[in-house]
């Protein structure tokens, strides 16, 4: 190990402390273990920006599927169009996590519990991955329901391996469709089984302090009773774009070609959500594509539209 720090050889050191670690953990030195890992995960590493080696995604062990995937966001913050007090609120996140340390130092608690609520295709899922990007951290996905085994009692086991997962490094915890939860509570036919199961993932949630960021998502914040809710430190709102949003997704979307012919649409489209103002303005591209132009009409623009109106959004 102290070869590999005299190389500035990140991964080597790496490496060498985990090495180091499972020599602990097998002499039963848990405490000494877990201290280390909490050491290393929160160190960015030794000059080099090399990940740590991941370790495997905990899977489910009845289904034997991952509980959750892992993948590099590709885009940032700024590739959103979003309320300006959205954009706030989601950058003040991404501010603090980047001050966890600071504020570690003046004893001041760490916010680790995000909720992004809104209708579906207003930008969770997005933003979620923008906030991970913009933290350069990978982003783990698991759905709530993918979490809880058709044996209850896997279920429990299923949400410490996740957790224990996010504890090894600094990651993006992406927890979609917790609304599920909230129907579970609700839920009365089975003696309060699922309502035990409820409190275990809320208790996980609640007891987590490793270095992760959690994110949650809902679709219907009505289904959240306020058990659920106090578990954030912050509630972000994603809801259906303003007219002036889907004008400028249209702008960027359709680089300026074919805009004139887009105006009566435009009211339409607000009421719908971001991702049918993007769904609109591919189909209006394909469309002109496929007949050979690339410069966008006001066919192509009709086409679209009839597109959009002819699916459900919601
Ligand atoms: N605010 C936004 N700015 C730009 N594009 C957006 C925005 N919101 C959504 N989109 C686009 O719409 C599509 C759907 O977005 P996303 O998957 O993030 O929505 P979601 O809220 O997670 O939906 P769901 O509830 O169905 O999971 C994406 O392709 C994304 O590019
Ligand atoms: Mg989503």
């Amino acid at each position: 190990m102290i070869a590999a720090y005299g190389e500035r050889d990140d991964l080597k050191f790496r490496r060498a402390a985990q090495a180091i670690i499972q020599e602990e953990e097998a002499k039963r030195h848990t405490v000494l273990a877990r201290e280390l890992r909490t050491v290393l995960a929160a160190n960015g590493g030794i000059g080099s920006n090399d990940a740590p080696p991941m370790p495997d995604l905990p899977t489910d062990r009845d289904s034997s599927l991952p509980l959750a995937r892992v993948s590099q966001a590709d885009r940032y913050l700024g590739d959103l169009v979003l309320a300006e007090d959205t954009r706030d609120a989601l950058e003040r996140v991404v501010n603090e996590v980047r001050h966890w340390p600071t504020l570690d130092r003046a004893g001041l608690p760490r916010r680790n519990r995000i909720l992004l609520s809104g209708p579906p295709g207003c930008g969770k899922t997005s933003a979620a991955a923008a906030i991970a990007h913009e933290l350069s951290r990978p982003l783990v996905t698991a759905r709530v329901e993918g979490l809880i085994s058709s044996y209850l009692g896997e279920t429990a086991a299923n949400l410490a391996n996740l957790f224990a997962f996010v504890s090894t490094g600094a990651y993006v915890l992406f927890l979609d469709e917790f609304d599920s939860l909230g129907k579970m509570r609700e839920d009365t036919s089975d003696h309060g089984e699922l309502r035990r199961v409820v409190n275990a993932v809320l208790q996980q949630i609640d007891a987590y302090s490793g270095p992760s960021l959690i994110i949650a998502a809902t679709n219907h914040s009505h289904v959240l009773d306020s058990a659920l809710w106090r578990r954030f430190d912050s509630v972000v709102e994603l809801g259906l774009p303003t007219e002036g949003q889907v004008t400028e997704l249209l702008t960027r979307r359709l680089l300026g070609n074919g805009l004139e012919h887009v105006a009566s649409f435009v009211p339409h489209l607000a009421g719908l959500p971001h991702a049918a103002t993007e769904f609109f303005a591919d189909s209006a591209k394909r469309h002109a594509l496929l007949e050979d132009r690339t410069q966008i009409k006001a066919a192509d623009i009709e086409f679209a539209a009839n597109e959009v109106t002819s699916r459900p959004w919601s």
